[in-house]
Formats: structure tokens, sequence, C-alpha cells
């Protein structure tokens, strides 16, 4: 596996896997990796012949400073599970490689970015819009994994690719659960070890809720029971948990096809976001 730190080596590399005609797919990361990042990689393996995976812990999509200083880094480590994972190349982006003094460019998706994740934390969307362009100019790729743990983002995502007529297939992939269903996620290693035991009530909770709504509860009443289950178990505040159409994110307030549960809730110093189909 090869490991580049400057975006001007990926071009010959690439160009040459391009050149022998071999399809080339991304996965981005902030890097902590765990098996729900390494499951990408594998998928990614199946969709092309080269794997390029991106650590990059990027600071413009961070909207608190203590949340990016204390964003855990292990970046040999990383690097060991990649290239156990089959991965061909990682490329550790750099601040000033990626961000030049006087960057001024964002890219912002209109809408879908305001409501929900980016409304509790502001900017997140285009800081992560705006990498995630940069990563696909500097890379094109044939396709890009990403999780469904991050549904908005992967939302996100798939409207900006389209919207600039990107010629990258996106691909979503389901969230790998620990065994009591807690989503894997680098923040969990912040836990406590009774917040620990606490976090798996997040997808219990909308696990039930999917189900009450299936068998024909209100949505207003579900989210109302399921909001009091998350308080009761330690949970605050829900920053949100809403039943929304899967595409445009937009609330629903009757059950139809492609709907998604989606939630946010702090534990300790943590916050949690998960989301399950409907
Ligand atoms: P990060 O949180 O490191 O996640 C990288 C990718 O792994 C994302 O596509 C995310 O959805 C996926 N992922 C994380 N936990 C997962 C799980 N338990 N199961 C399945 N997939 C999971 O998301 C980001 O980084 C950044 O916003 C990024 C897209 C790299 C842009 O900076």
């Amino acid at each position: 596996m090869q490991i580049l730190r400057e975006s001007i080596a990926l071009r010959p590399l690439i160009g040459d896997w391009k050149g022998a005609g071999e399809r080339v797919a991304l996965v981005p990361t902030m890097g902590s990796l765990h098996q729900g990042h390494l499951d990408l990689v594998t998928a990614a393996r199946r969709v092309a012949d080269r794997v390029v995976a991106t650590i990059f812990v990027n600071p413009l999509q961070f909207n608190d400073p203590a949340d990016l200083d204390r964003y855990p880094r292990s970046e040999e480590a990383d690097c060991d599970k990649l290239r156990a994972a089959g991965c061909d190349a990682v490329w550790l982006g750099q601040v000033g490689d990626l961000y030049p003094d006087g960057f001024a460019t964002t890219v912002s998706v209109a809408g879908i970015s305001e409501r929900w994740e980016g409304a509790h934390r502001p900017g997140h969307f285009d800081g992560v819009a705006t990498v995630v362009a940069k990563l696909f100019i500097a890379i094109m790729p044939d396709a890009a994994v990403f999780g469904e743990k991050d549904w908005q983002q992967l939302a996100v995502i798939r409207r900006m690719t389209t919207d600039l007529g990107l010629p990258i297939a996106i691909h979503g992939y389901p969230t790998v659960r620990e065994n009591d269903g807690l989503a894997m996620s680098s923040r969990n290693a912040l836990l406590s070890e009774r917040e620990r035991k606490v976090a798996p009530t997040l997808h219990r909770v909308l696990t039930a809720t999917a189900r009450a709504v299936e068998m024909g509860a209100t949505i207003e009443t579900a989210l109302a029971d399921a909001a009091v289950k998350l308080v009761d178990a330690g949970f605050g505040p829900v920053d949100y948990l809403a039943y929304v159409d899967g595409d445009t994110l937009e609330p629903m307030d009757h059950y139809r096809d492609g709907g998604r549960l989606i939630a946010a809730a702090v534990l300790g110093r943590v916050r949690l976001i998960d989301n399950v189909r409907v």
C-alpha cells in the first residue's frame, strides 16, 4: 500500500492505474479507523480495481474547536488496518495542502444541509461538501463509498455530485454496529464505562419506534414516546429525533416508502447520531 502525503503525488499514481484501464474507488475518512470504515474499503474493492482511502481530520467541518482538538488520531495504526483491508493507497491530507493560504471557496448544498445535523452544527455540511469536492477533484475516482451511519451526509454528497455533474458513482454502505447495536464511531472511545452501557439504547429506541410506525402508530406519538425513553435512559439533550424522507431529509408526518428515522442525542460529553429505515 502506498502512503502519500502530498496531493501532487496522487496524479501520476492514479493516472497509471486509469491508463491501464483500472477503475478507482475512494473511501474518505477522518482516521481513527474501526470496522465500519474497513468494511467500506471491502465494499470499495467490490466496485473497483483500486481503492484509495484518505485520512484527513477536516478542520472546516468542526464547528466546535474543542471537538476538533479531542478528535482521536492514530495514523500509524490506521495505515496498518488499511493495508490489511486491501487498500492500494492512502492519502494523509495536510491542512496547508488542502487549504492553501487565502483559501476562500466553499461548496454549499442549500436546503438539505440546513436541517438536523446542519441546524445543530452550523457550517458543518459546507465543510464536508467542500472537502469531499476537493477530494473528488484531486482523485477523480470512478466511485466513492460512504456509510449510511451519516445518513444526511450521504444525502448531501449525492445531491452535490448530481448538481456538479461529477462522473462518480456514490455508494452507500449499511451501518456497522457493535454486538449490542451501538453504531461504531470513533467518538465511542470517549464514552465512560457507564455511558457505554447506556449508548445502545439509541439504536434500540429507534428500532422500536420504526416498528411502532410500521404497525400504525402516528408519527407524532411515536416520536414523543421515543424522546421520553431516551431522556429516561440518561440521554440529554436530544438534539433531534425525526421521521424524514430518505433523499431530501424533509420531515414527514405520515408513513411513506423510503422514510428514515434519524436522531442525535448527547450522552455525557459525546454526541451520538444514528438512523434506521422505516
Ligand atoms: P468519518 O467519520 O471518519 O467517516 C468516514 C466514513 O465512514 C463515512 O462515510 C462514514 O459514514 C463511515 N462510517 C463511520 N462509521 C460507520 C459505521 N459504523 N458503519 C458504516 N460506515 C461508517 O464522515 C467523515 O469521516 C467525514 O465527514 C468525511 C466524509 C471523511 C469528510 O471529511
